[in-house]
């Protein structure tokens, strides 16, 4: 397995740019099943999860190649014939699989998934696909670790989740613009990456009113053309970037962001004493040298996102006083504190809430995380500390962050991709 190889202490200092955000292009990609036209998507990263989500579409018969400039074009190979099932193989290594459900539902009129299971962060139960789903008429089962889910035609209806979740909002969505009449969905999440994929869906030819907000409003139409869409930047690997900054005593320019993507980190920034600065070019985050301690809870956007939550408690263990950090959303989320205290930080976890006392000093050791952003956690941390870092299970990293050691290097960082060491 790949390693990282981390010199440290080196301030990041230069200009970045975020690839295109995977968790905006891994429903876009599911969003083509709807369509028999090809769908052109710009800028998608290219990240292990997407590539996982090409040969799930592959084997439901949907083509994708690679064009110049970093685009890709899905096209269906065939009008009918494909299987209609997503195995247990792939949808076990992606939680995300689960987004081919609703759109093959609506398509094909029959959709068979291998129910995802837990994973590292938490047990992340999909009732909400399903009920969502059942309320727009489709007949939905689980057996044999398999949900069926069939439906001659789905009818649009009104239907409020019980929490918003993210892919439940995109899986229910994608089905109601091929329902009957109209389809009012509340209590939706209100993550940019929704509004992403309307803004696909839209161009595709649906029906789509107040993606991004709360409530969704869509008319079903008949049929979905090809569209060509260009992918909103990661807002993940950019905050990332930009607290690795924040971290290191240095001074980063993220290019072509959207800030108001990232504005609850922008205002972390702020108050933890970094200078944050919008402009026409892109976010640029320069240290002021001290940091002092914030607390802070993740919930859903527009709140501080989860998915920056690891890295925001490297950036702490660099901080005067004490944070609480909470953990709202998945209930085994702070993998990273046990690692990041082998470095040196005094991290004390209880429940869903860590106590980060800063700052400490934090030293180079080999290091390891189960999961996407625990990892990144981790590579910050190793480019804060003295001496050699061996962040291990670089796979894991490579799910989500295009090219990370590279886009590190341009900004001046000592690291280096080990390669797996063949078997003796
Ligand atoms: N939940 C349920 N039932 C459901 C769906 C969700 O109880 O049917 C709960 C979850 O267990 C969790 C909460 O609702 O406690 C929110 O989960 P959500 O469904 O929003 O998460 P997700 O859609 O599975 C997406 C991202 C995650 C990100 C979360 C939260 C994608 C492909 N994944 O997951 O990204 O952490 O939203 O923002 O969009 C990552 O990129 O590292 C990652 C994990």
């Amino acid at each position: 397995m790949d390693r990282f190889h981390i010199v440290g202490p080196t301030p990041l200092l230069g200009t970045v740019r975020a690839s295109g955000a995977k968790n905006a292009a891994l429903p876009a990609l599911a969003a083509t099943l709807l369509t028999d036209e090809p769908v052109v998507l710009h800028r998608v990263p290219r990240v292990r999860d997407i590539r996982t989500l090409r040969r799930l579409l592959d084997h439901l018969g949907m083509g994708s190649e690679d064009r110049e400039g970093g685009a890709i074009v899905v096209r269906r190979q065939s009008a009918d014939g494909s299987p209609n099932d997503a195995p247990y193989d792939l949808v076990k290594t992606m939680r995300a699989s689960v987004l081919v459900l609703g759109p093959q539902l609506a398509k094909r009129g029959y959709a068979r998934v291998s129910l995802p299971g837990g994973c590292a962060i938490g047990v992340r139960p999909i009732d909400q696909h399903l009920k969502g789903l059942a309320a727009l008429g489709a007949d939905v089962r689980i057996s044999h670790g398999y949900v069926e889910a069939t439906a001659v035609h789905l009818v649009g209806t009104r239907f409020r989740f019980d929490m918003p979740t993210v892919t439940g909002t995109e899986n229910v969505l994608m089905a109601a613009t091929l329902a009957r009449g109209a389809t009012v969905l509340e209590n939706c999440a209100r993550e940019p990456e929704i509004a992403d994929l309307a803004e696909l869906l839209v161009a595709m030819g649906a029906r789509i009113y107040g993606a991004g907000t709360e409530r969704i409003v869509i008319e079903g139409v008949l049929g979905l053309g090809g569209a060509r869409h260009v992918i909103i930047p990661d807002r993940i690997e950019g905050g990332t970037y930009l607290i690795g900054a924040a971290l290191t005593g240095g001074d980063v320019l993220l290019a072509e962001a959207r800030a108001a993507d990232l504005a609850p980190l922008l205002e972390k920034l702020a108050e933890v004493g970094v200078d944050v600065e919008v402009t026409a070019h892109g976010i640029r985050a320069r240290s002021r040298g001290t940091l002092v301690s914030r607390d802070l809870d993740t919930a859903p956007h527009p709140s501080f996102p989860t998915d920056l939550q690891a890295q925001y408690m490297a950036l702490m263990t660099q901080a005067e006083g004490v944070a609480t950090i909470r953990e709202t959303i998945f209930e085994n989320r702070f993998q990273h504190a046990p690692e990041l205290a082998r470095m040196g930080a005094d991290v004390r976890v209880e429940g869903n809430s860590a106590r980060v006392y800063g700052p400490r000093a934090l030293s180079g050791t080999t290091v390891m995380a189960t999961d996407l952003r625990a990892s990144a956690c981790l590579v910050l941390a190793g480019l804060a500390a003295s001496g050699e870092t061996v962040v291990d299970r670089i796979y894991h990293l490579d799910r989500g962050y295009e090219g990370m050691e590279l886009k590190l290097q341009g900004l001046g960082a000592r690291v280096a991709r080990l390669a797996e060491l063949p078997a003796a």
